[in-house]
């Protein structure tokens, strides 16, 4: 089962898990959705389309036994959503709706699949995360702190349901070429006004191929030992790797070099 079908890396997913050979339930947003991830499904794979708003989460209880989540072997939660800006700024609803989407939505459908997966005592869940886990970046807290929520939930998970033989990490993606968070609302007129105009002037297309990082993601499904963190994509992995090695100090300067942070912080030298 992969959330977040619909599109981008949902669907690259789901098409490489059908050209896998394996049974595949994609679950989308709407109908829209479903009917374009149908027509891009090949003729022979068996895959199952299924609308689920994951803005919803308490529903996911409730259609479990309609989605089959007893049966499913491997669940990859893919579906996300971001809303980026100042903490400040924030509007408390759509921040729970972040949290709706990249946390709580996962956690039904981890606590949807565990009965069956503890019953054959095997099971696999991908968790999918963000290098925003791992480093709180300017306009990005309420994202971060939803899927550093998810990554940490993950290792509680990892150490309760290991021993039953089922198999979990994050997957810590960087930067792919997909929708993802390009389209935002133009910012309010407040003292982050500034900040805002230059993160959107600044926003490119760009980033790794989703096709490249769904076989990937796909070939670690059958990957004997499956680590807790698993970074896919140069970016990814070349970051994870950078962080590690720097002290809480380094790690503050490296975050304010690599984002707007050192800006912001200019410009208000300036002003
Ligand atoms: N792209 C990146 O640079 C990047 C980097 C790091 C991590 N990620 C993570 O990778 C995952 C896939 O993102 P993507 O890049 O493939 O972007 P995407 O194309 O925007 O995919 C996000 C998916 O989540 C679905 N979704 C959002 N809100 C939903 C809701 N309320 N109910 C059901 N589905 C919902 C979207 O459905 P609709 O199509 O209907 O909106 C879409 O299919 C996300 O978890 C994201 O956090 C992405």
């Amino acid at each position: 089962m992969i959330t977040g079908a619909g599109g981008g890396l949902g669907r690259a997913m789901i098409k490489a898990a059908c050209g896998a050979g394996h049974r595949v339930i994609g679950l989308v947003r709407s109908m829209e959705s479903a009917e374009a991830l149908e027509r891009s499904i090949p003729e022979n794979a068996i895959c199952c389309v299924c609308v689920q708003d994951l803005a919803h989460p308490e529903q996911l209880a409730v259609h479990a036994d309609l989605l089959g989540m007893s049966d499913i072997d491997v669940l990859v939660n893919n579906a996300g959503k971001i809303k980026p800006g100042p903490l400040e700024s924030q509007n408390l609803a759509d921040a729970k709706d972040v949290f709706a989407v990249n946390y709580f939505s996962p956690l039904a459908l981890i606590q949807a699949v565990l009965p069956g997966m503890r019953r054959r005592r095997s099971g696999t869940i991908l968790n999918i995360s963000s290098l925003s886990a791992h480093a709180g970046l300017v306009a990005d807290g309420i994202y971060a702190a939803s899927k550093a929520a998810l990554e940490r939930s993950t290792e509680s998970l990892h150490s309760e349901v290991g021993p039953l033989g089922i198999r979990v990490s994050n997957i810590v993606l960087g930067k792919i070429n997909t929708a993802f968070g390009q389209s935002s609302t133009p910012p309010e007129k407040d003292v982050y006004t500034a900040l805002m105009t230059k993160l959107a002037a600044e926003r490119s297309p760009g980033g790794e191929d989703p096709a490249d990082i769904a076989e990937e993601i796909m070939a670690s499904i059958g990957q004997p030992n499956l680590p807790l963190t698993l970074p896919i994509g140069t970016q990814a992995r070349q970051v994870l790797q950078q962080l590690r090695k720097l002290s809480p100090v380094q790690r503050m300067e490296w975050l304010e070099k690599i984002s707007a942070a050192g800006w912001w912080r200019a410009h208000h030298s300036r002003s």
